[in-house]
């Protein structure tokens, strides 16, 4: 016993020292690794402060090459190709409820259309505001112009419907005129289209039409009380035989305003074709090709005319019954702002 005791003095001396030791070391210890936490949290402070500035000023740059980049967009011809036919998009339009929907809605489709130009005729004594802003920020090539209807041609009825004189034919005349008297039969090369401003286009149609040498004619959606009004062609030949329209088939040409396109040259050698006052309702559209074309020569699009690329959609006529009241009353919810 006593010489294990003697034994371990030493030892529990030695332990006394190695204590003092390991105390020293962990105070060693414990301060390298405070510094090392607060070097950590100095760093850490940084990286997140330099995190949080980083993104800030990457949207900063990136908003100032938007802002750079859509004011080159709007200055520059989009896609010009000078080898490409110029498409020349005629919409008569009005000022109504649902006219600067249709209007963006419609620009957003003509944006995206290579090489075409805009002729937007409105039914009124001058230009409105409206138009005049939506085609300058618009960006697309266009030429605004006025055609008023005269006010005893619409009679006091539900929309303007029962007019005494066929709608939009004073306006897309017009647009017909400005095209004689600015283009040249044998120098400009283009197409013309009447795309009304209730329709809905995909832009396969406007590359279908661009090598329309006569007229061309494709199905359109939706209209004439039927899914698709189409040509129907000779198989064998592949040639315009007739349309499967059931309203008023015996029209010369049972087609959709939206279901052809023009030549330009075509149209410039034949100085008499328009359209006209007297024509009873849907027959404006046999009246101008009469002028230009005969059905066996009509340039069948759209895959032999299988594909729809055009539907007479037509936005409904808004519900306005309170603003109506309110108007009564003298006050409106579109006060000193455009809809
Ligand atoms: C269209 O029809 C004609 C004649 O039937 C045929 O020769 C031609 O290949 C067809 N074109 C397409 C795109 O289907």
């Amino acid at each position: 016993m006593l010489q294990e005791i003697s034994q371990n003095k030493p030892n529990l001396i030695v332990t006394a020292h190695d204590m003092r030791m390991k105390r020293r070391l962990l105070l060693i210890l414990i301060v390298i690794i405070v510094i090392i936490w607060l070097v950590g949290l100095r760093n850490r402070g940084t990286i997140g402060l330099s995190e949080a500035i980083a993104p800030e000023l990457e949207i900063a740059a990136l908003k100032q090459n938007l802002a750079r980049l859509s004011a080159e967009c709007k200055t520059s011809k989009l896609k010009y190709d000078p080898h490409l036919p110029i498409i020349y998009a005629i919409t008569p339009t009005y000022a109504r409820a649902v006219q600067k929907a249709e209007l963006t809605r419609l620009s957003h489709t003509m944006m995206l259309v290579p090489n075409l130009h805009w002729v937007i005729v409105e039914d009124a004594e001058s230009p409105s505001t409206l138009v005049s802003n939506l085609l300058k920020n618009s960006g697309i090539t266009y030429t605004h112009l006025t055609a008023a209807t005269p006010q005893e041609w619409k009679l006091p009825g539900k929309q303007g419907e029962q007019w005494k004189k066929p709608r939009g034919v004073l306006q897309r005349n017009t647009a017909l005129q400005w095209l004689r008297n600015n283009l040249n039969a044998d120098q400009d090369q283009g197409i013309i289209y009447f795309a009304d401003d209730d329709n809905s286009y995909s832009l396969e149609l406007f590359e279908e039409m661009r090598d329309t040498q006569v007229v061309s004619v494709w199905p359109v959606g939706l209209v004439g009380g039927i899914m698709v009004e189409k040509p129907l062609l000779n198989p064998k030949t592949g040639r315009v035989t007739g349309w499967n329209s059931v309203w008023s088939p015996n029209r010369p040409f049972p087609v959709d305003m939206a279901g052809f396109a023009i030549n330009l040259g075509h149209f410039l050698r034949h100085p008499e074709a328009k359209f006209s006052f007297e024509a009873p309702r849907g027959h404006q559209e046999s009246v101008i090709l009469g002028h230009l074309t005969t059905r066996a020569q009509l340039e069948p699009k759209a895959d032999n005319c299988t594909k729809v690329y055009v539907w007479h959609t037509r936005t409904e006529i808004p519900n306005l019954k309170y603003e109506e009241k309110l108007i009564k009353r003298g006050e409106r919810t579109d006060e000193g702002m455009e809809v």
